[in-house]
């Protein structure tokens, strides 16, 4: 499976600070091989990024969308719009479901309308502290894949991320066994949903506090193809030494 690593910048970086984060990285990502590259800048960012990136490795992704074409929907991103720009989308975040109050539902129908679009989406789940220690772990994770993918076909273009949003921004990652786990858990759970080929094949990755110095650690665990980085994905270094580690566990 080929790994992916994704940089969630969430709401930080203004345009002119996105452009040089971007090019700070570029050549240090670029020459990696072996593993796809995704950065996921804040949507007033995406235009120009799309042409400081034009021709390399690097992919780009927005950090969500709706699920209408267009209209009279204030302040929203349409898929059509995001089709053009980027490739691949983060759907149903965490941070999405706990302050914009995004349910099962919606995220479904953003998922819908991604796939229709043309976009990847990297579809999020995880469960709060409060559920991961009264051990309900297992039922918010097929909770929520199974209204996410309700009656939508089987897509290769999916991608997952287990995000415990106990380890999101925390410094408190997973440990892999955990990670691994709960990954094959939801692997587990597509073969259900779908077939043992979907689950064979759709790339799962971890995110929660990864760093340069966790990284290979986690990505180097057989269930987990990748990882979704949030906050040292802000820092050049740190996110080209997690895709050098990433492309270093492909070619062992
Ligand atoms: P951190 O890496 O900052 O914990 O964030 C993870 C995340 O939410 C990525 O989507």
């Amino acid at each position: 499976m080929r790994i992916l690593i994704a940089g969630n910048w969430k709401m930080n970086t203004s345009l002119s600070e996105a452009v040089n984060l971007v090019k700070e990285m570029l050549s240090g990502l670029d020459e990696v091989t072996g593993v796809d590259k995704v950065i996921c800048p804040p949507f007033i960012s995406l235009a120009a990024i799309k042409e400081i990136i034009r021709g390399s490795s690097v992919k780009l992704g927005a950090q969500n969308v709706y699920f209408e074409e267009k209209g009279a929907y204030t302040g929203e991103i349409s898929p059509l719009m995001l089709s053009g720009l980027c490739e691949f989308v983060i759907v149903g975040h965490s941070e999405r479901r706990q302050y914009f109050k995004e349910n099962g539902e919606l995220v479904n129908k953003k998922i819908r309308a991604a796939l229709k679009a043309g976009l990847k989406p990297i579809l999020c789940v995880g469960e709060q502290l409060a559920e991961n220690e009264a051990g309900q772990t297992e039922a918010v994770i097929t909770r929520q894949l199974k209204s996410a993918l309700e009656n939508i076909a089987y897509n290769s273009e999916l991608v997952i991320a287990y995000e415990p949003v106990w380890a999101i921004g925390t410094g408190r990652a997973a440990t892999s066994e955990q990670a691994n786990n709960i990954i094959g858990l939801i692997r587990n759970n597509m073969a259900k949903l779908y077939n043992k080929e979907s689950a064979e094949q759709v790339r799962i990755l971890y995110g929660g506090s990864v760093t340069a110095a966790n990284a290979t650690e986690l990505i180097q665990k057989p269930e987990i193809d990748g990882a979704l980085v949030g906050g040292a994905s802000l820092k050049a270094n740190d996110f080209i030494s997690i895709v050098k580690q990433a492309s270093a566990i492909t070619q062992t």
